[in-house]
């Protein structure tokens, strides 16, 4: 299965979970999702499935992965742990693929705690899925395979039923606050705002820079720190540098914009409960760094 190399780590070890064979592919740097060109190349009689991440809540390039996955008949996994609500040409993610994986971990655009939900519309995959999560059960005690306990609680059940209502609330107050720190920094020469896509409706699960000086990323962050603003980097290492996936990757294999990305970006505070004025307390502070630094 083919998965980005500049994403979470669980995009690519549910794969290996899975008893299948991730195999990296390199990301554009305007959007941080998966490269179409790169994605193409590692294509192989062997390759089952395409997974794509709507990374920081921007929509994957989903046409020409679609176009990709149909003509060789492979199926396309779409990883919308950031993306709930985002819109690809007005379309939900998590409706263009095959089937698709929603996260509701409590950082997430919404939550139940922790957990996560799978849509599809394939009668096989649903019927796959329903036996997994609940022990291999076709009717009470009787076992048609080895499933796992994959159940979520009715307590997460009713919180995520709250939160989807509140989802695209949510979702406008953190596009609000991205549109604060696009008008405040986007003339800043040292770094750039986050792109969007025409065919991209962004709900920002994360409001990531890129700074043009690596060195300049570290030092933002650390001034940052000091004046009492939290930042982080999605993600310092890129899977092919993950020893966990070491098996996983070869010398010969090179994922320059991955690494790259991992050494400019830098996710400012996102979250809808920050009110303006704290956001104008980050911005200050990011210009003021800037003001006193030279390059
Ligand atoms: C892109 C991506 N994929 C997968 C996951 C895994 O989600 P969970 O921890 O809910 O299984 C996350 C969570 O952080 C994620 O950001």
């Amino acid at each position: 299965m083919i998965v980005p190399d500049f994403t979470f780590f669980a995009t690519a070890s549910t794969v290996v979970l899975a008893g299948a064979k991730p195999v990296f592919a390199d990301v554009d740097l305007d959007t941080y999702t998966i490269d179409v060109h790169d994605l193409e190349k590692r294509i192989t009689e062997r390759t089952k499935a395409i997974v794509v991440v709507h990374l920081y809540g921007h929509p994957a390039y989903m046409d020409p992965i679609m176009k990709i996955a149909e003509e060789r008949g492979i199926y396309v996994v779409e990883d919308c742990a950031q993306s709930h609500g985002a819109e690809y040409k007005g379309v939900k993610t998590g409706s263009i693929g095959h089937v698709s994986a929603f996260s509701f971990y409590a950082t997430k655009n919404m939550t139940m705690g922790e957990g996560g939900a799978i849509a599809t519309n394939d009668d096989f995959i649903k019927e796959y899925v329903d036996l997994q999560r609940n022990h291999g059960q076709v009717e009470k005690y009787l076992h048609k395979d080895i499933g796992w306990n994959f159940r979520i609680t009715e307590l997460q059940g009713a919180l995520g039923l709250t939160q989807l209502k509140k989802l695209d609330l949510m979702n406008e107050r953190r596009r609000a606050i991205a549109k604060i720190y696009d008008q405040e920094l986007s003339n800043l020469p040292q770094i750039r705002t986050p792109t969007v896509k025409p065919y991209a409706k962004h709900v920002y699960h994360q409001y990531t820079i890129w700074v043009n000086n690596a060195v300049f990323r570290n030092k933002l962050a650390s001034f940052l720190r000091s004046k009492g603003v939290q930042t982080s980097i999605h993600y310092p290492t890129p899977l092919h540098r993950q020893p966990a996936l070491k098996n996983f990757t070869s010398a010969g294999n090179a994922y320059v914009n991955s690494d790259k990305a991992s050494e400019h970006v830098l996710s400012l505070p996102m979250h809808p409960g920050l009110r303006d004025e704290e956001v104008y307390t980050v911005v200050k502070y990011v210009r003021e760094f800037f003001k006193e630094t030279r390059f």
